[in-house]
């Protein structure tokens, strides 16, 4: 395992004194220099991994929505005017078991169903209501509109401050990226947001499959749409997005013995309750990109133990996949990783 991680930690040097042309004397300077370079407040980037696959700011407003967006949640916790730490009470209390009684989004239950639970890493859910309500944040063009003629009758303004270089100005910031800009952004950045947006695309057409059809459609679609869907990231990123696993359903993302001990690292970490971190290699100008990809709740219905997949889902996923291992999770285990390979820009 140490032989793999040691050009993950040469390359992050490597690429910090290529990027700024600094002259650093020691690696623990450099590494400074890279973290205040990237001074951003730390919720920020776990709200974009761990919420957005379903409080996504750029969905459309009906049409495959899976959740209210982020700005919606936070605008309606602001209503009753709380302190910080009420605030930030008030989310972390909802996530940790979210309930009906709690709620103070009714008409999101109403139309989305119940957030599911999920395990976040320790501390996480805390960094995230704190930038939310610190910071202005991503919101859907069409959200301030929707909102004078709901709840807010006409007084909304966003609550908090900006983050740097025009994020969260309402126009414009949500499309940050899409295309643009990618060649400054560092390897590791870049191949988070390929591998989060790739996944937002799958979880809204697996989760509109669902709700539309149910379990037995859905499977279908999987087995018809996921490689196609994934095939559309790479091409809009000009990179190559892949899905593998240890204990793979289509032995097309089988992943290699070098990936499984990947695969076995992730899981140590996310055991230990930490934010799993990217790893990258970077090889002959490209960079290969790995992440991790965890369950829960909704994945076990296809993916879970003996109970919690019903007969007839088990009976086609045999059908389609008579090989199949991708069985047996529990939520918040890593189902596999993403495997992201890209050139490496300067
Ligand atoms: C798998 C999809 C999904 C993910 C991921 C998700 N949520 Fe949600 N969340 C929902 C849905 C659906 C609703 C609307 C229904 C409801 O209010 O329960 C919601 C509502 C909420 C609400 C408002 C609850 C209320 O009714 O008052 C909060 C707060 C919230 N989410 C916080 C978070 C945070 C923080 C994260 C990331 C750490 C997150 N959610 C990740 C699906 C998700
Ligand atoms: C409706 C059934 C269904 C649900 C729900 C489902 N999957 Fe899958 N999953 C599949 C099928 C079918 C495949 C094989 C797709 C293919 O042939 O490319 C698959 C493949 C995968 C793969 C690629 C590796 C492999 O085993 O081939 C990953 C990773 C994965 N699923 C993760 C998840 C996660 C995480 C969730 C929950 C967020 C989830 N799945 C929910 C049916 C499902």
């Amino acid at each position: 395992m140490k032989n793999l991680l040691l050009p993950v930690f040469a390359f992050f040097f490597l690429a910090g004194c290529q990027e700024k042309k600094t002259d650093y004397t020691t690696p623990a300077k450099a590494e400074m220099q890279i973290a205040t370079a990237q001074q951003e407040h730390p919720g920020k980037k776990l709200m974009e991994t761990y919420c957005y696959t379903c409080h996504s700011p750029s969905a459309p407003m009906n049409e495959g929505r899976i959740g209210p967006p982020m700005a919606a949640v936070k605008a309606h916790y602001l209503m009753s005017e709380p302190s910080r730490e009420e605030f930030v009470h008030q989310i972390v209390s909802f996530v940790d078991e979210p309930s009906a009684d709690k709620s103070k989004m009714r008409g999101a239950i109403n139309r989305f169903g119940l957030m599911p639970y999920q395990e976040f890493p320790d501390g996480a859910v805390e960094q995230i209501a704190e930038y939310l309500y610190e910071y202005q944040i991503e919101e859907p063009d069409w959200f301030a509109e929707h909102w004078k003629q709901g709840p807010g009758k006409g007084m909304y303004r966003q609550q908090g401050r900006q983050m740097g270089k025009g994020m969260g100005q309402g126009k414009g910031a949500g499309k940050m990226g899409k295309g643009m800009g990618m060649q400054r952004q560092n390897p590791a950045d870049k191949g988070l947001k390929i591998a989060l947006e790739t996944k937002e695309l799958l979880g809204q057409n697996l989760m509109g499959a669902i709700q539309k059809e149910g379990t037995l459609h859905a499977l279908e679609f999987c087995n018809v749409e996921a490689i196609p869907l994934t095939a559309s990231m790479a091409e809009k990123y000009n990179a190559s997005v892949q899905r593998v696993s240890d204990k793979y359903r289509n032995p097309q993302n089988q992943a290699t013995p070098e990936e499984a001990e990947l695969i076995d690292l992730f899981t140590a970490q996310l055991n230990a309750g930490k934010d799993p971190q990217p790893v990258l290699f970077p090889e002959n100008g490209t960079i290969r990109f790995y992440y991790p990809i965890v369950t829960n709740s909704m994945c076990l219905q296809c993916h879970g133990k003996p109970g919690d997949i019903e007969p007839q889902v088990k009976e086609k996923i045999l059908k389609l996949y008579p090989q199949d291992r991708a069985v047996g999770y529990s939520e918040n285990e890593v189902r596999g990783i993403w495997k992201i390979e890209f050139e490496n820009m300067r």
